[in-house]
């Protein structure tokens, strides 16, 4: 495995290497997790050469405390990929990508930021665009690899290559779970054992909607708030919204093209999930 911590390095390795080689990429946060990984077996599986990279992008956080508290274990995360056969990773520093007191690029991508995400993290998906295009840019893939688990920035992601005019292929990789249904996030670590349990209410509440959509949206609405009402978890949004645009939905839109997507809040530890119905 070769590790990168500058992208001149990285260009001219990339450069060197045989054109008709297909290229993965993966970029993370770092505090490599099992849904990660999946990502990394998925690139494996798909793509002659694999690049994870490792990078906790400072524009991306509304918070300064939640940039700060953000957990690495970057010996462990090396420990991983190298376990999963990855061929190359890219840990640069800060000032590898940006400029001195350079901010996010101000993208337009419409109604996909406006709601949840966007509209709770303000400024979040500027800065996640602005890094992901800086890294497709260097890396030059022919796919990246998302994970559902964060569908609006999927669903943006696939906006930029877009309007990037690129060719990269954007695939998105299904939600790896813990055995209790929560779903495997970096923040988890910082949950208590109670709190873990309490947390897999958010998938049971999903999957509940799943199995019962023929009660309708507004039913479904009100049985999640509910749900959350009598938890120790704090309900921030659930919205239930068409695929396509991430706006509201009043009636389900055809099958699969309907996504019910929950942030709430235990033990000051922020989570989100979705299911696609
Ligand atoms: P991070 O939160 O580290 O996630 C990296 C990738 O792993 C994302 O595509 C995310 O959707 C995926 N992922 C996280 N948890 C998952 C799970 N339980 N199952 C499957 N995939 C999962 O998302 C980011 O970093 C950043 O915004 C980034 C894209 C790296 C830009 O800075």
């Amino acid at each position: 495995m070769k590790i990168f911590n500058n992208q001149k390095e990285l260009k001219t390795f990339l450069a060197n290497i045989e054109t008709s080689l297909s290229t993965g990429f993966v970029p993370t946060m770092g505090a490599l997790h099992g849904g990660h990984l999946k990502l990394i077996s998925e690139s494996k599986k798909e793509c002659d050469i694999t690049i994870c990279s490792i990078f906790i992008n400072p524009t991306q956080f509304n918070s300064n405390t939640d940039l700060e508290n953000y957990p690495k274990t970057t010996e462990d995360d090396l420990e991983q990929l190298e376990k999963t056969h990855c061929d190359i990773v890219y840990i640069p520093k800060t000032n590898d990508l940006y400029a001195k007191n350079e901010k996010a690029k101000e993208f337009d991508f419409g109604t996909l930021s406006n709601t949840m995400e966007g509209k709770f993290r303000k400024g979040h998906f500027n800065g996640m665009a602005t890094v992901v295009e800086k890294f497709f840019n260097i890396i030059k893939p022919t796919k990246a690899f998302f994970g559902n688990k964060d569908l609006q920035q999927l669903q943006i992601v696939k906006a930029l290559v877009k309007q990037m005019d690129s060719d990269i292929t954007i695939i998105g990789v299904p939600t790896i779970r813990e055995k209790s249904g929560l779903a495997k996030s970096s923040r988890n670590i910082r949950l208590s054992k109670d709190a873990i349990k309490e947390a897999s209410l958010i998938n049971s509440t999903l999957n509940y909607c799943k199995n019962n959509k023929n009660d309708g949206v507004s039913v479904l609405k009100e049985y999640i708030k509910g749900e959350f009402l009598n938890s120790k978890l704090e309900l921030e949004y659930a919205e239930l919204v068409s695929l396509e645009n991430m706006e509201n939905i009043t009636d389900w839109g055809p099958s699969n093209q309907n996504a019910i997507c929950i942030a709430a809040n235990i033990d000051g530890v922020r989570l989100i999930d979705n299911i696609i119905l």
